[in-house]
């Protein structure tokens, strides 16, 4: 029997004795294309040769790629766990041909692989082919049709509609009509009853899809029209996890050797086995798949946040434990345990994930640990609203309720009705529904993006010239409105540009195009896959003429400044605190920089110091730079450049060195490190277990931040006479008025005491009551002082009702002896009814309370309403 990783390994082999250039998967987290957060399908990262904006190197390529389906167009999350052949992240392996060969050698390859090198059984295939789309103006796919009747039986092709045989990326990019292959895996006696091709699409465990051949031929534009390609594609993909599942004889993907290894883990945290109880298997099943999500996303760089991406790792990480809190008992972090196997089992594969452990299960566990604590307050009002619900005679708790627990505590839809059928309850499920859409729309409308297709003037790809020039001549290729937000703006692709589209964490250039007739502001430059889009308020009036493209000089400078200092401050961090620091995510602005980096512990401010005084001292030697463009990779590496983990390389690549400090990087930087001036740390903060954050400025900025100091200092020294020592002034003002607050104490003791004497002096007898009244100027804690000290002396029969003022502000304080309080008198009450008459409030207790208010005026007669409320 085949293992997993021998399975991967012949596809690559197979396809490689075809003429094809192996790749390695890209990240799975995708960084740079908005349209797209997590890679889906195999062709993501060709998408633009596909497209006709790059050319393609190789024009047979085949690989196996790390796919993530939980969002957008493709998003399986649900289904996870409950099927057996549904994951989140799933390998996808898939063989390309950018204009080269088309259906017939991508079916006969096929074909030969699964038959003759995997020797699967061709009684158990099914091929399907596109039916056809009458509004579309699509036939049906004959001449794919036509391979598949050399290979199979006519009941073996069967016509499949659009959902299923007409593979689009998204809602626009290009697609085109597709053969998926099927396999019936039940067994003959099953098989002779139903026949497989009645089976096929129909959501059987045992007769799935396992190889889409998609034939590209179209980009489907804004408008929802069809254009052809450029030139014809080949774009395959086959879910590696159900290929090992066929070939090694299983029913399950889960019960391969993709998954078991983790799964019998998972079952021995649990105390229990795998195929005992099958909700104690869905469990486990939702454990297993979502660990690799997870692992994965942070070896990309992508951590659990509440934004974008990062929210999207957190439900996934918050469902899986809130299913091993439910069905196996685990009621502390317990996901974080499992990177040890899933290293075992694929990190021979990824070794990224042996790389990163340690901020791996660091992440992973205090995820787990922040969420746990959220889900037993969730468990708490999901009680609540049962009980609500019982206590008033209902059956059905709202879906609105459902919906809370399920958006605030991660609580997926199954559970809370699982739990609530326990308890003899059900849930309004359309009310769900209805709250989903509208949180769905929310999403949309706060990212909706209109964007319309590009008007093409000039055929051609765009060269950028930044590196050597910030001004250059230049002519648009072509443009598009884009509408967020009732904004109108325009994107602008030039043949050649000095503009620098953000990436690598550098924002964008900002400046203008001009020529005799007219300047056009260019607000932003953004790339969209590899191509600089320039965005503009308005398109210029003479499209076609010539145009200088001129960079914001300043604004460059300075972020070339903070960039390169970027770099050394990665170096000198590494010196100071360890070479296990990397990069974990970087902004790099005009007015300062960001840089974080994976650390274990508060950086502290000796060792901030000293990377400061690292820093500078390079930026004094003023080191030239060296720039490598178009470097082989393999050259890269053997100058010891640091790369970035999770980020996409190709071939050749940027180095930027500056002495010992060398990284792979596209960004702008100065041409020694004399010109960032001065770096000064500003903070140092945490922002996710195991990730440190540095934020600070260079040159100028830090010379503002000098004078700032400066001119305080100045102040200060002026407040205190132009004390020739400031510190010894500061802390001699300090010590005074420390002793002046015990003196004023001591003042302020005499002071109640004397009060007190007078208000007893003062009392009125009512029936053998002492009432005490009065209107005091004295703060709120002396008159509670008064008070308190009055109930000690007077245990019984004692009535208080004082008004005070402190800086103008008005309050009520009532004091009442315990036995008063037991024949009715509620000083809270009191105090809340007479506040009105000061335009405030408060309460307190039966035998105690204070309210403040804004009307002095009306102190008085508050106090008068006070004694006759209590009947004195
Ligand atoms: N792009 C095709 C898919 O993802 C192969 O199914």
């Amino acid at each position: 029997m085949l293992t997993a990783k021998e399975i991967r390994e012949s596809f690559k082999r197979f396809f490689e004795s075809k003429g094809h250039v192996i790749v390695p998967s890209a990240p799975m987290v995708i960084k740079d294309d908005p349209t797209l957060m997590f890679t889906n399908a195999g062709m993501n990262q060709f998408k633009d040769i596909i497209l006709g904006n790059h050319p393609a190197k190789n024009k047979r390529v085949a690989d196996s790629q790390k796919c993530l389906r939980v969002s957008g167009k493709h998003n399986d999350l649900e289904e996870v766990g409950h099927d057996t052949y549904h994951h989140t992240m799933f390998e996808m392996l898939g063989n390309w041909s950018f204009g080269d060969y088309f259906k017939k050698e991508a079916i006969s390859w096929a074909w030969e692989y699964l038959v003759d090198v995997l020797k699967i059984d061709p009684a158990n295939l099914y091929a399907t082919v596109f039916e056809g789309s009458p509004e579309e103006g699509l036939e049906r796919d004959n001449e794919a049709a036509g391979y598949w009747e050399q290979f199979l039986p006519k009941d073996h092709i069967l016509n499949g509609n659009k959902h299923d045989n007409f593979w689009e990326m998204g809602d626009t990019g290009p697609c085109g009509p597709c053969s998926e292959i099927h396999i019936d895996l039940r067994p003959a006696e099953e098989r002779a009853k139903v026949p497989g091709r009645d089976l096929v699409n129909h959501d059987h465990p045992q007769v799935i899809e396992i190889w889409n051949l998609v034939f590209m031929q179209y980009n489907r534009k804004a408008d929802g029209s069809l254009e052809p390609l450029p030139a014809r594609v080949i774009d395959t993909g086959m879910g590696f996890e159900r290929l090992c599942m066929a070939l090694q004889g299983k029913t399950s993907n889960y019960d391969t050797d993709v998954f078991q290894p983790i799964i019998r883990v998972i079952a021995s945290m649990a105390g229990t086995v795998y195929g005992k109880d099958p909700q104690t298997d869905v469990a486990m099943r939702v454990i297993a798949d979502h660990i690799r999500t997870i692992a994965f996303s942070i070896t990309d760089g992508q951590l659990p946040s509440n934004a974008k991406a990062g929210y999207v790792i957190r439900r996934i990480l918050r469902r899986a434990v809130r299913y091993g809190y439910t069905f196996l008992g685990q009621k502390q972090a317990f996901m974080y345990r499992l990177l040890p196997i899933l290293i075992e089992t694929m990190g021979d594969a990824y070794p990224e994930l042996q790389a990163q452990q340690t901020l791996i299960e660091k992440v992973i566990k205090e995820e787990e640990e922040a969420f746990l604590r959220t889900l037993e307050t969730g468990i708490r009002l999901l009680d609540k609203t049962m009980e609500d619900a019982k206590a008033s005679g209902k059956k059905e708790i709202s879906g609105v309720d459902a919906f809370t627990l399920y958006d605030t505590f991660g609580f997926p839809l199954d559970l809370t009705e699982l739990i609530l059928r326990e308890n003899g309850l059900t849930v309004n499920t359309e009310e769900f529904d209805v709250e989903m859409q509208k949180q769905k729309q929310r999403a949309r409308n706060a990212a909706a993006v209109e964007t319309g297709d590009w008007v093409v003037l000039k055929e051609g790809e765009t060269e950028f010239v930044g590196y050597d020039y910030t001004e250059y001549e230049t002519s648009i290729l072509r443009y598009r409105q884009v509408k967020q937000k009732n904004q109108t703006l325009y994107q602008i692709v030039l043949d050649k540009t000095p503009f620098y589209a953000e990436s690598g964490g550098q924002v964008g250039d900002t400046g203008v195009l001009v020529n005799e007739f007219e300047t056009i502001e260019i607000i932003d430059t953004k790339k969209e896959n590899n191509l600089p889009i320039h965005l503009a308020k308005r398109l210029p009036e003479h499209l076609d003429a010539p145009m200088m493209a001129c960079v914001d000089t300043d604004k460059r400078a300075a972020c070339a400044a903070n960039h390169s200092c970027t770099h050394l401050l990665d170096e000198a961090l590494r010196q100071v605190l360890g070479t296990h620091v990397e990069q974990k995510g970087s902004l790099v602005t005009p007015d300062g920089l960001r840089f974080d980096f994976s650390h274990f512990q508060k950086v502290t401010p000796e060792q901030l110091r000293e990377v400061e005084h690292l820093v500078n001292a390079k930026i004094r030697e003023n080191i030239p730079l060296t720039e490598y463009r178009n470097l082989p990779i393999e050259k890269a590496k053997e100058l010891g450049a640091i790369a970035l983990f999770g980020e996409k390389y190709g071939d050749e690549v940027r180095v930027v060195q500056f002495g010992s400090s060398i990284e792979f990087c596209g960004g702008t930087h100065v041409s020694a490190t004399g010109k960032i001036g001065m770096v000064k740390i500003l903070s140092e903060s945490s922002v996710a277990a195991g990730v440190r954050r540095i934020e600070a400025i260079t040159g100028a900025k830090v010379e503002e931040m000098m004078d700032t100091i400066e001119d305080t200092l100045n102040e200060l020294r002026q407040l205190f006479n132009n004390a020739p020592d400031l510190k010894v002034a500061i802390r001699k003002y300090i010590e005074e008025n420390a002793g002046l607050k015990k003196q004023m104490e001591a003042f302020m003791k005499e002071k109640e005491a004397l009060v007190k004497s007078k208000l007893i002096g003062n009392a009125k007898d009512v029936h053998g009551v002492k009432v005490i009244k009065a209107v005091l100027p004295m703060p709120a804690d002396s008159v509670k002082n008064i008070a308190f000290q009055l109930k000690g002396e007077f245990p019984t029969n004692l009535f208080v009702a004082i008004g005070s003022t402190d800086n103008g502000k008005p309050m009520l304080t009532v004091a009442v002896s315990e036995d008063l309080v037991a024949t009715g008198i509620n000083a809270g009450k009191l105090v809340r009814e007479a506040a009105k008459l000061i335009q405030g409030g408060g309460g307190g207790q039966a035998h105690f309370a204070t309210a403040g208010g804004k009307n002095v005026d009306g102190l008085s007669a508050a106090v008068d309403k006070l004694i006759e409320l209590a009947g004195f």
